[in-house]
């Protein structure tokens, strides 16, 4: 795995998946023994497109092993602003460290950088298309909290056309065994016909299609709730009529199994009611716990330190 690039969540074996979340396993349990095992190396975070966890946890993830990192949130403050191009922006980043995350509003920039580093990038997010490291801390959490990751039947709510944890996390599921999919969307925020065709149909996975939670909640094992991605409408009318399609709240809870999970990429803005928080089926916040640990692991294994 050393030197490799992530760009797509099928670009890790399920060996070398296997390999991350035994790492990290054993920095949760002992993180002091790999707290200085990056020392000297340098993360660059490039982010071209708003965050809070993805950031802050490859941050946090490379501080916490002993690292350093550099990087910008505003791309406004870089040459970019002057017409500088992505691939020489990240010919020179390659230069300056040792490994780069970076977020990209367009499709398919991560795997452009991917050609022009001469160190490992790995992709925090690019449009509307594949996020793999949120995909790493969904294993993770699953693995952790459901005990595996074989035979759930995994309920997926809100804006499958646009969010990119969705369509990664369904190329991930789709390779266990036992995964069933219900994809529970309005008809016009459907998964695209791309990833139910390939990693759906194609591998004959059970699933189904509706459009009410309510319906479904009682046969979830885990309850993968989405925002509506209001930046990648192109009508605002459309994103207001839409935006709350879905509100998973105390009630609908009632109806949902006592070991369901329920996981969010965050950030929410108004799919699960706050109450829903006190419910110990609640594992949206420790999911992002989970975010930083996969990643000090995936860092790790890309560098060769561990
Ligand atoms: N889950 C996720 O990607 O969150 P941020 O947009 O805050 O990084």
């Amino acid at each position: 795995m050393i030197n490799k690039h992530l760009i797509d969540p099928m670009d890790l074996s399920l060996e070398e998946l296997d390999e991350i979340f035994e790492l990290a396993h054993q920095i949760i349990q002992d993180p002091k023994k790999f707290s200085k095992v990056c020392d000297g190396k340098i993360l660059a975070t490039l982010f071209y497109e708003p965050s809070t966890r993805t950031r802050f946890s490859f941050e946090a993830a490379m501080m916490r092993l002993g690292g350093k990192i550099l990087g910008f949130s505003e791309p406004n403050s870089t040459s970019a602003s002057k017409g500088e191009t992505l691939a020489d922006t990240i010919k020179m980043v390659s230069i300056y460290t040792d490994i780069i995350a970076m977020r990209h509003p367009k499709e398919g920039a991560a795997r452009v950088a991917s050609k022009f580093s001469s160190v490992p990038v790995i992709n925090a997010g690019d449009g509307g298309h594949q996020h793999p490291t949120q995909t790493l801390t969904d294993l993770l959490t699953i693995e952790f909290l459901k005990h595996g990751l074989k035979g759930h039947t995994v309920g997926i709510c809100g804006d499958l056309k646009y969010g990119r944890t969705v369509h990664s996390l369904i190329k991930a599921m789709s390779r266990y065994e036992g995964t069933k999919f219900i994809l529970i969307s309005p008809k016009e925020l459907k998964i695209p016909d791309y990833i139910r065709d390939e990693f759906i149909e194609k591998k004959n996975i059970e699933f189904k299609e509706v459009e009410r939670l309510d319906d479904v909640i009682d046969e979830l094992d885990i309850l993968y709730m989405t925002r509506i991605q209001r930046e990648r409408f192109f009508n605002e009318e459309e994103y207001l009529r839409l935006k709350d399609s879905y509100i998973l709240d105390v009630e609908k809870m009632k109806s949902a199994k006592k070991d369901m999970i329920v996981m969010h990429p965050l950030p929410r803005v108004n799919e699960i009611a706050m109450e829903v928080d006190e419910d110990e089926r609640a594992a949206y916040f420790k999911q992002a716990e989970y975010g930083m640990y996969v990643r000090m692991a995936l860092m790790c294994k890309l560098l060769g330190v561990a």
